[in-house]
């Protein structure tokens, strides 16, 4: 019997990931951001992560061009900015806490970690391109991770 894709979500939805919002900025200079959660480490030496974005997405298109991308891992609490970077048709960076990374890529200020990334390979994924990116700064705060499980944010307690 062929996959449906309610079965493919439903498996897919019981195994539990942290949040990431990649950022980027587009060759006309506009901010992009989409929530991933798609994200994992790749190597140490050197060190490289991956995600995976949908092609139809202007997120997507951002990172092809230009060549760079930010993965900022979101916290306990942050769920407001995981839906909203989830959301198309909204200003997704209106009343957000931006600092600036290289390539004027926009950087969640309250995010947990922020990976900043030069893209060195991408695969076809089915609708998504798995991106492979080199990591090259990270900054690190203090806290918990927000954690998606069974299509609720949850922290790591409840988790
Ligand atoms: C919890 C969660 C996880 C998601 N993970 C991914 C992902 O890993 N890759 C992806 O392409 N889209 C993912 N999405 C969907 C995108 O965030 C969504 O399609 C977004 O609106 C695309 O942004 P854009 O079309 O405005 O660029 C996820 C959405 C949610 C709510």
């Amino acid at each position: 019997m062929p996959v449906t894709p309610d079965d493919f979500r439903a498996a897919l939805s019981r195994f539990p990931s942290g949040i990431t919002v990649v950022t980027s900025r587009g060759r006309a200079g506009e901010f992009h951001g989409i929530t991933v959660s798609a994200f994992c480490s790749v190597s140490l030496d050197p060190p490289l992560v991956l995600v995976c974005i949908e092609k139809t997405t202007g997120s997507h298109d951002a990172v092809n061009e230009t060549k760079t991308f930010a993965v900022n891992i979101l916290g306990t609490g942050q769920d407001d900015l995981s839906e909203r970077f989830s959301l198309p048709s909204m200003d997704k960076f209106d009343g957000v806490d931006l600092r600036t990374g290289f390539g004027g890529i926009p950087l969640l200020a309250a995010a947990l970690v922020t990976l900043q990334c030069r893209l060195r390979n991408a695969y076809d994924g089915g609708d998504h391109t798995i991106f492979v990116g080199e990591d090259e700064d990270v900054s690190i705060r203090d806290g918990n991770p927000l954690v998606y499980f069974h299509g609720l944010y949850r922290d790591l307690h409840e988790a």
